[in-house]
């Protein structure tokens, strides 16, 4: 990884921000993500965010923090939380922001244990795959304390395949719909390409009930989006 999504960061962190990340996928064209957006307040988060937020108690880790505007928020709120991602440069923004516990680490190697673990802005994106599905929520059940709850974000992209007659071009003999290939440029350089999955809500509810966890949809979002929570069972 060339950390270029960390880069972009920095630049906006450092007050050098001239231009925005471009992303794309194997089944979408070029789209610009806004760095400001990863700099987003409580009030400009996705309802869905909003209502992680509020749901979060105990010992919280926030996975894949980015800049680490949802840790700050619950800091701000007097709340213990924890934020790890891959990315060097977001970690070393996410500090220079305020968040007292930050440490560059890959959930797979975390090792304490938590309250509420939140996976937010497609949380489901780092399992990159369904094959590796049951690995990721394997570790993250192992990572919550009795009652504890994870929190995350994805979206049924179904309608990503849809043409112009209603009809769906998706080849159901090739992969999960949702697996997509992700490629990111910035500043006129290229990110090794990666996976990134989108999950529908009920294969995320199959997945869990094979590893033992019950998922429940908190909230539905206004674009086929949705909040789900994932516990222990009683
Ligand atoms: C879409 S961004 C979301 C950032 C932030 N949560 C937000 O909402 O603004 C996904 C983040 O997950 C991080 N990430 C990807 N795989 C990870 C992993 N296995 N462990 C920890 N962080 C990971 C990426 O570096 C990136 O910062």
């Amino acid at each position: 990884m060339k950390d270029l999504f960390g880069q972009a960061l920095l630049d906006y962190q450092n007050g050098n921000y001239t231009e925005d990340i471009i992303t794309s996928t194997s089944i979408s064209d070029d789209d610009a993500l806004p760095i400001p957006y990863l700099f987003r307040q409580f009030e400009e988060m996705p309802k869905l965010e909003q209502k992680a937020l509020k749901l979060a108690k105990g010992d919280i880790l926030d996975v894949g923090c980015g800049s680490g505007s949802h840790s700050l928020y619950l800091q701000k709120n007097n709340k213990k939380v924890k934020a790890i991602d891959v990315s060097k440069g977001a970690i070393e923004v996410a500090k220079l922001r305020g968040v007292v516990n930050a440490e560059i680490k890959n959930i797979l190697d975390e090792t304490e244990t938590f309250d509420t673990i939140l996976l937010l802005m497609n949380g489901t994106g780092i399992f990159q795959e369904l094959s590796q599905v049951s690995k990721y929520l394997t570790h993250l059940k192992g990572l919550l304390n009795s009652g504890g709850q994870i929190l995350m974000d994805s979206s049924d992209i179904k309608y990503m395949y849809q043409d112009e007659d209603g009809g769906y071009w998706m080849d159901t003999n090739s992969n999960y719909y949702g697996e997509l290939d992700y490629f990111l440029s910035y500043k006129n350089e290229e990110e090794i390409p990666m996976k990134w999955l989108y999950l529908d809500f009920e294969t995320l509810k199959l997945a869990c009930e094979t590893v033992g966890l019950k998922c429940e949809i908190i909230k539905e979002g206004e674009h086929f989006d949705y909040l789900a929570q994932l516990t222990h069972f009683e």
